[in-house]
């Protein structure tokens, strides 16, 4: 893609815009803040500069770009299609002249590849929600046997494909779809002898729309059991389709997810019908898939609270934990995950459609942590009516809560299991003491140490390096404590450490001389303290190598009369290391405001500074040449060490001295030699 439009695609985005259809910005100044759309947060740390087009977050996420680095990162886009789109809202027509003409051709192959596997998915969508008004049988399954009504079957565009081998064919090409694209569209599939035939027969078709609302795959359901036949087929992988990145009705359930600041995950395409149809619309599904990374960055846009339904069986704790495990990865306790607890034998959709809204609601108010989903499943393996079970019961529960973070989750679940413990009929608090006291053991390797210091997050933290899940039936804390010394409290710590925070560089509360020079740096791109400072700072005042590169490169633009902004953005435009540097320092604002009195304090002191540490050097030159020349006399006509050359550094020794004296007095002009 050409520089040129690239920059008429800047000039025609409002950043403030863009960026506020993610996470509503509040004005401050001449910036925008708001919470990151990236992570979670409370303090908005999220700041937008509409004059240079950059963003910035301060928190978790320490990162920042422009307007393509925003999109891609908030849609999860390429550079390309992330230009694409913004061309096109700002009715920019791309020439795509970077790319050779291979790569152009085959771009717009591709572009037009996924705009005829839309279509084709477009028509079927159509074709299976009109038979389906015409198939008595599956109009009857769905309306009577599985209670959907015909406002739900339109709102789902719930269809039915034919008990027929070729029926979507003829219907696609009786509309002018190729053979290839439907083939494309995980519609047909091919026969040895390359006749094709139709995915879906015989089903109840629900089609998988994404939150652009196009169709982009399908799911079906048999209507009737069959020996070979899976209960439900999806679409295959196809260019608009991935499983892994896809949320079923997200499309329908995203602004309820949004509103609520909750979404309910559950496992079928009917548990989510029917959840929308009973009220429940912040309810979307996996497609027959676990959750992925891309699920749950692509749901963080809405919400942090998740509620995920799983069976409490071994297949269902592995899920719950490997869930756990992802959302933690997602961001640091960014997640709240729960758990929900339904009654034995029912799912979402059985309980809402026999009425009992009331109990799938009471589920999701009493989701529970995943941990005590854990513990609660494996309270099943174990026979806890006689003592041996109960006591193995116990093992494997506390080696479950030694792995909780946070002081009061754990003493939560401690109260929970308190009861199987041999001896609870002498008393609750002693049995929780003495299991409190196990705990530490566990964790601590014998030393009880306090753990006071331990976040309060409540949250649950699989292991790193998951050993074997829950499904040990082991003891895998206690395995840690034998041999290994303080091997799991170390590990331990390290998990719960926060995040590590990239190393501020030029952090608001270092050093005077740190203070000084970002003082002296954000009064040179601020408009109003510009002109002080352009003509008197120099490049060598600053000890980060960024600092020098950006002044070096901005002062000839700015001396040259072009805004702050500009003279910045031309600055970094090359370096992606100099813009967020820039960014970091102009988009903070954890400094106090600007003044006068502060910018020539600093600016001196700089000036300062440096003329020291000339002067320094100088002084070191001469004392080494004199002392070279009575060393050794005989060098002493060797180039640079001749008493000429001495004298020059001595007439710049006091030039610089002088001049500090002069800025100590008051003079303006506190340039250094
Ligand atoms: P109903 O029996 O219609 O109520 O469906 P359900 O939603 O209760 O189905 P179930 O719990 O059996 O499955 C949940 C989800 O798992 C489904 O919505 C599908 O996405 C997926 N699934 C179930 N069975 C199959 C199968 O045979 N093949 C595939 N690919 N996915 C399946
Ligand atoms: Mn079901």
């Amino acid at each position: 893609m050409e520089d040129q439009e690239k920059e008429a695609i800047r000039q025609r985005t409002d950043i403030v815009e863009l960026v506020s259809a993610y996470t509503p910005l509040k004005k401050t100044g001449n910036r925008w803040k708001g919470c990151c759309p990236f992570h979670s947060e409370k303090t908005p740390s999220f700041t937008v500069d509409p004059e240079r087009g950059r963003w910035h977050c301060f928190g978790a996420c320490s990162t920042g770009g422009d307007i393509f680095t925003f999109l891609e990162r908030a849609e999860n886009l390429s550079f390309m299609e992330a230009a694409e789109r913004l061309a096109a809202k700002a009715g920019i027509t791309l020439s795509r002249k970077g790319a050779t003409p291979a790569e152009r051709e085959a771009a717009d192959r591709s572009r037009t590849e996924r705009d005829r596997v839309f279509n084709a998915n477009a028509l079927a969508a159509r074709f299976f929600q009109t038979v389906l008004r015409k198939a008595p049988l599956a109009f009857e399954y769905a309306y009577q046997k599985r209670k959907l009504s015909s406002q739900t079957l339109d709102d789902f565009a719930v269809g039915y494909a034919p008990d027929e081998w070729e029926a979507l064919s003829r219907y696609l090409h009786g509309q002018g779809v190729f053979l290839e694209d439907a083939e494309r569209a995980g519609l047909l599939t091919r026969r040895g002898d390359g006749s094709a035939y139709d995915r879906f027969r015989a089903r109840l078709i629900f089609p998988i729309v994404d939150v652009q609302e196009r169709v982009v795959a399908f799911g079906g359901r048999i209507l009737v059991p069959a020996e070979n036949a899976p209960k439900y087929l999806n679409s295959p992988e196809t260019p608009v389709f991935s499983k892994s990145k896809t949320l079923y009705a997200l499309n329908r359930a995203r602004k309820t997810i949004a509103e609520k600041d909750q979404a309910v995950i559950v496992e079928g395409y009917m548990d989510v019908v029917a959840c929308h149809q009973a009220g429940f619309t912040n309810v979307i599904a996996t497609l027959g898939t676990s959750l992925t990374d891309e699920h749950v960055r692509l749901l963080g846009r809405y919400t942090k609270n998740v509620v995920l339904s799983f069976d409490a069986d071994d297949a269902g704790i592995r899920a719950a934990l490997r869930s756990a495990e992802l959302f933690t990865a997602a961001g640091a306790n960014a997640f709240s995950l729960k758990v929900l607890n339904l009654p034995s034998g029912e799912d979402p959709d059985s309980l809402v459609t026999a009425g009992n809204t009331g109990a799938f609601q009471r589920a999701i108010d009493e989701a529970m942590s995943v941990s005590e989903f854990h513990l609660q499943a494996i309270l099943k393996r174990h026979d806890t009516q006689n003592p041996a079970g109960r006591e193995q019961y116990m093992r494997e529960a506390l080696g479950i809560i030694a792995e909780v973070r946070g002081a009061m989750e754990q003493d939560r679940l401690i109260q929970k299991i308190a009861r199987y413990h041999p001896s609870w009929e002498r008393g609750s608090v002693h049995v929780e003491e003495s299991l409190r006291a196990e705990l530490r053991r566990l964790r601590f390797g014998g030393a009880a140490q306090a753990d006071a210091q331990q976040p309060e997050r409540g949250g649950y933290t699989p292991r790193p390096q998951n050993q074997s899940g829950g499904n040990s039936g082991g003891y895998p804390a206690r395995q840690n404590t034998q041999g290994r010394g303080g091997g799991f409290a170390q590990t331990f710590r390290q998990w719960n450490a926060p995040p590590p925070e990239p190393p501020p560089t030029i952090a608001p509360e270092a050093t005077a001389d740190a203070k000084a020079e970002r003082t002296v740096l954000l009064a040179l791109f601020h408009p109003e303290w510009t002109q002080i400072v352009q003509n008197r700072v120099r490049p060598a005042f600053f000890g980060d190598a960024r600092a020098t590169a950006l002044v070096e490169r901005a002062l000839p633009a700015l001396l040259a009369g072009h805004s702050p902004a500009s003279a910045v953005n031309g600055a970094t435009e090359s370096s992606a290391e100099l813009a967020t540097f820039a960014d970091k320092l102009l988009l903070s604002d954890a400094d106090e405001p600007l003044n006068l009195q502060a910018i020539e304090d600093c600016l001196l002191f700089l000036a300062e500074r440096q003329g020291k540490r000339q002067a320094r050097n100088l002084s070191q030159q001469i004392e080494e040449s004199s002392f070279a020349q009575k060393q050794n006399k005989d060098i002493s006509t060797e180039a640079g060490k001749t008493p000429a050359a001495d004298e020059e550094r001595l007439r710049q020794w006091q030039q610089t001295m002088e001049t500090l004296k002069r800025a100590r007095t008051g003079g303006a002009d506190g340039k250094p030699g």
